[in-house]
């Protein structure tokens, strides 16, 4: 295990993310998202480029990011207004009424996303990433390469509603 004393070189930087006392979380974006997409949308995104461009303090932590052809984007959806608990998925009726945590829909109790897109480019504090689902000025909280060691999954199971959905 490494532990702050070891021999290695290792850069340090500052937590975004903190806790109080009552287990509150609180988050500093990463970023945040540019693109010429002003309010959310269902479908369209495919051909859609976005710029991520982190906080000047953590560019080097994007080292090495160039070497993968897709990163995961966690982002929060701060443009949301509604919480659910149970809906029927992108407001249609004719999809089953299920559980805001067996879906992907923003009206969720914490408005955090997670889409995995591909990398276009890296350059200084800036990716260039096609596909990302995510309105302009967008808080961005993470970016993890896409790894499938971690991510892939063969044989996943999907109920049959999701194929009535529009992406
Ligand atoms: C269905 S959510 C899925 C997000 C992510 N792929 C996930 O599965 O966690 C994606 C939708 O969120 C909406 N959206 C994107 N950025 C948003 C923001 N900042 N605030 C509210 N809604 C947003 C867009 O309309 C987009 O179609």
């Amino acid at each position: 295990m490494m532990t702050r004393g070891h021999k290695m070189k290792t850069i340090f930087c500052e937590f975004l993310d903190s806790q109080d006392k009552n287990g509150t979380i609180t988050i500093k974006p990463l970023g945040t998202a540019k693109n010429g997409v002003s309010k959310p949308m269902l479908p369209g995104w495919k051909d859609v480029v976005t710029e991520i461009v982190i906080d000047k303090a953590y560019t080097d932590g994007l080292d090495g990011i160039e070497d993968y052809s897709h990163v995961i984007v966690v982002y929060w959806m701060d443009k949301e207004e509604e919480c659910h608990l149970k809906h029927h998925p992108q407001g249609r009726e004719e999809v089953s009424f299920i559980g805001i945590f067996a879906c992907r829909c923003p009206q969720r109790p914490s408005r955090i996303a997670l889409s995995t897109v591909e990398l276009l480019s890296r350059e200084g504090n800036t990716i260039k990433v096609k596909g990302l689902d995510i309105v302009n000025s967008t808080p961005i909280l993470d970016v993890k390469p896409y790894t499938p060691q971690y991510d892939k999954v063969e044989k996943a199971k999907v109920p049959e509603w999701v194929d009535k959905l529009v992406f």
